[in-house]
């Protein structure tokens, strides 16, 4: 088995195919050899269950500053109970949604980046940072019924707004998400086999 503390996330709109992705990507590292686990936002912890309860399946949308605290908060449970005890074993973490989720979630709904970035501060960088790019329109078609308030043509507009932003600085690697499943894994594994390589 080979050992690397290593962090990735997974991030894009609803629907894009993380959840999917996410968890071929590892299957793919462990037949490779890589000691990789599957983790995801909002967390199995209470706060997590609480946002999906509360944020996510209500009905209607609360305040994007009690969103954002209480996804901060989730995050950190999730370093600290799981991320970082998983690294400390050397293992490969790849997370389903990260703190570019918060970024672009509730950045798009109006807060201020900075402020999103500082209340996120104690959450962990993570060492590699995919989007799975794909249009609004499309995961709208992908996502029916519907499951969660974030899931509307305006919303997912300005959030992928904002990822795509992060793609410009050079802070997420973007990899296309409409082509096929087995494509869409086959670029994140050559994206991610290519970033193994380089790191010690
Ligand atoms: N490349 C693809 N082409 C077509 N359909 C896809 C593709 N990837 C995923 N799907 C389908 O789109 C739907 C959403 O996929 P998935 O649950 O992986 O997305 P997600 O990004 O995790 O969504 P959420 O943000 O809601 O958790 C599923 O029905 C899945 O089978
Ligand atoms: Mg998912």
């Amino acid at each position: 088995m080979k050992r690397k503390s290593v962090f990735i996330c997974v991030e894009g709109l609803d629907g894009c195919g993380k959840t999917t992705q996410t968890k071929l990507l590892v299957e793919r590292l462990k037949k490779k050899g890589y000691d990789a686990i599957y983790t995801a936002e909002p967390s199995r912890g209470e706060i997590g269950s609480f946002i999906k309860k509360y944020c996510l399946h209500g009905g209607t949308r609360v305040s994007s500053i009690v969103e954002a605290l209480l996804f901060a908060a989730d995050r950190f449970e999730h370093v600290e109970k799981e991320v970082i005890p998983a690294l400390n074993e050397g293992k490969l973490v790849v997370s389903d949604r990260y703190v570019y989720s918060s970024l672009a979630y509730q950045g798009a709904a109006g807060l201020d980046l900075k402020w999103i970035e500082k209340i996120n501060e104690h959450a962990i960088r993570p060492d590699l940072a995919v989007f799975i790019d794909v249009e609004p329109e499309t995961v709208i078609q992908r996502l029916k019924p519907k499951k969660s308030v974030m899931e509307n043509l305006g919303t997912q507009r300005k959030v992928r707004e904002v990822y795509v932003k992060f793609v410009e600085k050079g802070e997420l690697v973007k990899i296309d998400g409409n082509n096929s499943k087995q494509e869409v894994a086959d670029n994140i594994l050559t994206v991610v086999l290519g970033f193994l390589e380089k790191t010690v």
